[in-house]
């Protein structure tokens, strides 16, 4: 086990201030808060893609490596075809029994169908899934999901929802950045509630939809915009 994950004192630039978590496993993490509020940079940081400006973070069970996967707003995907996508990132990765694995991942997305089609011609749901199954592929302790439904349409957004949901299931770690209320009642289990680069509250979702602790996550919740 890589996890819990503990950020001691980490903060950068003045986008994120000095803030301390531990994510652990178990029950989904959704990382809540408007735009601008930091939360890009904090799954960031947390994937190891920024530098702390200041504190450090800690995989209490060494270095995560492929154990620990990101999914961000807009899939890249590579010239090939989406099973090949897969099949690249899982060998990158020194996987034995790549193949096998990345077609077990395309199914589980329900992508078998695409699967020799290239990638860049896939709807932009079904890019998105594909880069949930090639996160998924070597199954990793924790998945960073930053707005992974973003930039789709309602239907696409439940598919990809679906897909997440057994993700968590299954027992990965799923952390998510979200603007979307609605999506962090459907798919969080616990809150974290970002504002202005500052940790505001962290509950259990129920508790934190009901009586959010802090003015500027009520006012969020209600619908107004607490960027001012
Ligand atoms: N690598 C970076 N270096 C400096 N500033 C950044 C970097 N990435 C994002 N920012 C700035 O940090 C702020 C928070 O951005 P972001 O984390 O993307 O917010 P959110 O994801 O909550 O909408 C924004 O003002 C953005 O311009
Ligand atoms: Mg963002």
């Amino acid at each position: 086990m890589i996890l819990p994950l503990k950020l001691e004192g980490v903060s950068f630039l003045d986008i994120i201030r000095p803030l301390s978590l531990e994510i652990g496993a178990g029950p989904s993490t959704i990382i809540l808060g408007a735009n601008g509020a930091g939360k890009s940079v904090l799954m960031r940081l947390m994937h190891g893609l920024l530098a702390p400006t200041t504190g450090a973070l800690r995989w209490q069970g060494g270095e995560p490596g492929r154990r620990q996967a990101m999914v961000f707003q807009k899939p890249v995907m590579l010239r090939r075809s989406a099973l090949d996508n897969i099949r690249y990132a899982v060998r990158l990765a020194g996987a034995r029994d790549g193949d096998a694995l990345a077609a077990a991942a395309l199914d589980e997305v329900g992508l078998r169908h695409v699967a020799h089609r290239p990638a860049r011609v896939l709807s932009g749901g079904e890019q998105q899934r594909l880069a949930l199954a090639r996160a998924w592929a070597l199954h990793p302790e924790i998945l960073f999901l930053d707005e992974p439904t973003a930039s789709l349409d309602p239907s696409a957004t439940r598919e990809i929802e679906a897909v997440i949901r057994a993700f968590d299931t299954s027992g990965t770690k799923i952390v998510m950045a979200t603007h979307n209320l609605g999506q962090a009642r459907r798919l969080g289990d616990e809150v974290i509630y970002l504002h202005q680069g500052r940790v505001l509250e962290r509950a259990p979702a129920e508790e934190f939809f009901v009586r959010p602790a802090s003015a500027e996550a009520a006012a969020f919740i209600k619908g107004e915009l607490p960027w001012v």
